[in-house]
């Protein structure tokens, strides 16, 4: 993207935060403060963000299994990010979450302060790609929403670092469903007898979800 039109978007981000940031109160509980942020952002979210229902789902979902050890991977400027570390924050987890554009990262970091959800979740600026590799884990929930193509690769470093009954989620399957890093990446896992894989096609794009076996 060209760095005019990043600056433009960037100054439309920080005003509307901006704007928000003089309506919040410190007296307001997390929950309360979170719901009026989105509902701040609603037509913000211009970043190839994840749509409020795609939201709402990985909030579900963290909270049906009590996941409190979450991993995203493409943070952009924090939607999916906030309504993660939102169920988080009811399970005592928190969340590492990794951004390689600068702007974005910087954004995203605001966001999450202004959501009141900052203290549960831990923006690295970095590539993915190094960074998995460093990370201790173990994570419960990883959810993969940035380079498609690189997918199994993510997924091949993160499987030691998966503990059992936890959940590896990859963004837009469906819709992307042409992509060769995706087919791969779906290949392989079905090919795993201890991971049982789904698409849920109640995403917009479709969300796979491979749950790693208890045994
Ligand atoms: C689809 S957007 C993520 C949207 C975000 N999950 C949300 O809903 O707000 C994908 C993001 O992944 C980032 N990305 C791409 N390759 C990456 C890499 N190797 N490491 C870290 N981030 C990466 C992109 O810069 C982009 O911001």
């Amino acid at each position: 993207m060209k760095k005019a039109a990043c600056l433009v978007i960037a100054f439309g981000s920080l005003l509307s935060l901006l704007a928000y940031g003089q309506s919040a109160t410190a007296s307001q509980s997390l929950d309360d403060r979170v719901r009026e942020f989105l509902a701040s952002q609603k037509d913000q979210w211009r970043e190839e963000n994840v749509t409020e229902a795609d939201g709402r789902f990985l909030y579900d979902i963290i909270l049906k299994h009590g996941y409190t050890r979450a991993l995203e991977i493409g943070t952009s400027t924090g939607h999916s990010g906030i309504w993660q570390a939102w169920a988080l924050s009811k399970t005592g987890g928190s969340l590492i979450t990794v951004e390689i554009e600068e702007f974005r990262h910087l954004l995203a970091v605001r966001n999450f302060k202004a959501s009141g959800l900052d203290g549960t979740i831990d923006a690295r600026l970095a590539d993915a790609h190094e960074l998995v590799e460093e990370l201790p884990g173990p994570f419960d929930f990883v959810f993969i929403d940035a380079d498609k193509n690189w997918t199994l690769n993510y997924f091949k470093a993160l499987l030691p670092k998966l503990a059992p009954g936890g959940c590896f989620a990859v963004h837009n399957v469906s819709s992307l469903g042409y992509m060769k890093g995706i087919r791969d990446f779906l290949d392989y896992v079905r090919s795993l007898d201890f991971i049982e894989t789904t698409i849920d096609t109640s995403a917009s794009g479709g969300i796979s979800l491979s749950f790693r076996k208890k045994i």
